[in-house]
C-alpha cells in the first residue's frame, strides 16, 4: 500500500483528502502540529474510514521530524497542505508566514530529496493571480499576489518550478484552489475556524445557528450583477478528490503540472447567503458595510486544464455545498470543541 505524507492532514482540506486517500487504497501519514486543527478530527476520520490513521505530531520547519516521518513510513509522495492561511493576519505576521509557508516547504523538499522521493502535490491558491487582467483566470494569467499570504504561495510556486527545472524534485503538482466551502456529507468533519471566521461561509453558518448576529456584507457597490463580491466556491470533497487525480497523474509518470481547481461558476455573496437560507430553512440577517480592504470584485476559474490533464471536474453545486456545511455546523456548533 502506498504511504503518502500529508502535511496539515488534520486540517480542513487535509482531513477530507485523507479520507479520499484511504478510499483509493492509499495510506495517509498525517503530519501536523495541530496549530489550527484538532485531534478530535482524527478520531472522526478514523470512525468514518473504519480504520486507524497514523499521525505524527510535528512541524514542517523541523527537518529531522519531516525526514523521520518520511523514512519511518516509507512514504512515496507528499501532499503538502501545512501552512498559515489568513490574509489579514499575514499582513501583521509576515515573518511567520514566510517562515511556515516558504521555509516550511523548503524543509519538506530537502527531506524529500534526502529520502529520494520526488512526488509532491502543493496547495496553492487563486490568490496568486491578483487583480484580474481577464476572466476566467487561466493558469497562464500573470501572477501578482497582493497580500503577504499570497506572496508566500507565489514564492513556493517559484521554488517548486526551480527544483523541477533543476531535476532535484521532478514530479510537482501545483493546485490553485479557488474558494473551498462545504463539509463531508456525514456532518462529522468540516471547517472549524478559531475565533471570528475571516471567510464568508463559516461566518454565515455561525449566524444561521445563532452564534453571531448578522452577516456583514463587505460592500454591495461592486461592478457585479447584484453589487456584492463574486467568487468561485468549490465543495471541499470535490477539491479533495482532485488531489487523488493529481497523484494518479504523477504516479503514471505524466510529469509536473499546474491547474486551477474551481467549478468555473461565480457566485455572489448574496447568492451564497441565499443558498444557506435554503439549506437551513430560515432567513439569515445581514448588514451591509463598506468594502473590505484588498478585496477583488469578482474572480472565477477556467477549470478546463484540470479536466483535460487529470480527468477531474467538480461535481457538487452550491446547494450541495450549503447543505453539507450547514449539516456540519448544526451538528457541531462549536466545531470540534464540546
Ligand atoms: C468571499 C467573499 C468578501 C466575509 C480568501 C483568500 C484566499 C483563500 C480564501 C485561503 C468576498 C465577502 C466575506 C464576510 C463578506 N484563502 N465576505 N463578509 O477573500 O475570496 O479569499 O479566502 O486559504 O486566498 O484571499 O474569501 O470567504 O473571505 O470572501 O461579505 O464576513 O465574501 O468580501 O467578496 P476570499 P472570503
Amino acid at each position: 500500500m502506498q504511504s503518502i505524507l500529508v502535511t496539515g492532514g488534520a486540517g480542513y482540506i487535509g482531513s477530507h483528502t485523507c479520507l479520499e486517500l484511504i478510499k483509493s487504497g492509499r495510506k495517509p501519514i498525517i503530519f501536523d502540529n495541530f496549530s489550527n486543527a484538532s485531534s478530535r478530527a482524527i478520531e472522526r476520520m478514523e470512525e468514518l474510514a473504519g480504520t486507524e490513521i497514523e499521525v505524527v505530531n510535528g512541524d514542517v520547519r523541523n527537518y529531522e521530524q519531516v525526514s523521520k516521518a518520511i523514512e519511518d513510513y516509507n512514504c512515496e509522495a507528499v501532499i503538502h497542505f501545512a501552512g498559515l492561511k489568513a490574509v489579514g493576519e499575514s499582513e501583521v505576521r509576515a515573518m511567520d508566514y514566510h517562515d511556515v509557508n516558504v521555509i516550511g516547504t523548503h524543509v519538506v523538499l530537502r527531506a524529500m530529496k534526502q529520502a529520494g522521493i520526488d512526488k509532491i502535490v502543493f496547495s496553492s491558491s487563486a490568490t496568486v493571480y491578483g487583480v484580474p487582467k481577464f476572466l476566467p483566470y487561466t493558469e497562464d494569467h500573470p501572477r501578482n499576489a497582493t497580500s503577504t499570504y499570497g506572496q508566500t504561495k507565489l514564492s513556493v510556486e517559484y521554488m517548486l518550478e526551480d527544483v523541477r527545472r533543476s531535476g532535484e524534485i521532478k514530479n510537482v503538482a501545483i493546485l490553485r484552489y479557488f474558494n473551498p466551502i462545504g463539509a463531508h456529507s456525514s456532518g462529522r468533519i468540516g471547517e472549524a475556524p478559531n475565533g471570528i471566521p475571516n471567510n464568508l461561509a463559516p461566518y454565515v453558518v455561525q449566524v444561521a445557528c445563532g452564534k453571531r448576529d448578522a452577516v456583514n456584507i463587505w460592500g454591495d457597490d461592486y461592478d457585479t450583477p447584484d453589487g456584492t463580491g463574486v467568487r468561485d466556491y468549490i465543495h471541499v470533497v470535490d477539491l479533495a478528490q482532485a488531489h487523488l487525480a493529481a497523484l494518479d497523474h504523477l504516479d503514471a509518470g505524466k510529469g509536473a503540472f499546474t491547474v486551477n481547481l474551481g467549478t468555473g461558476n461565480g457566485s455572489s455573496v448574496k447568492e451564497v447567503i441565499a443558498g444557506f437560507e435554503k439549506a437551513c430553512g430560515k432567513s439569515i440577517p445581514v448588514s451591509v458595510g463598506p468594502r473590505r480592504a484588498g478585496d477583488i470584485a469578482c474572480f472565477y476559474a477556467d477549470p478546463s486544464s484540470a479536466e483535460k490533464l487529470l480527468g477531474w471536474t467538480a461535481k457538487l453545486n452550491m446547494d450541495d455545498m450549503c447543505r453539507d456545511q450547514w449539516r456540519w455546523q448544526e451538528n457541531n456548533p462549536n466545531g470540534y470543541e464540546d
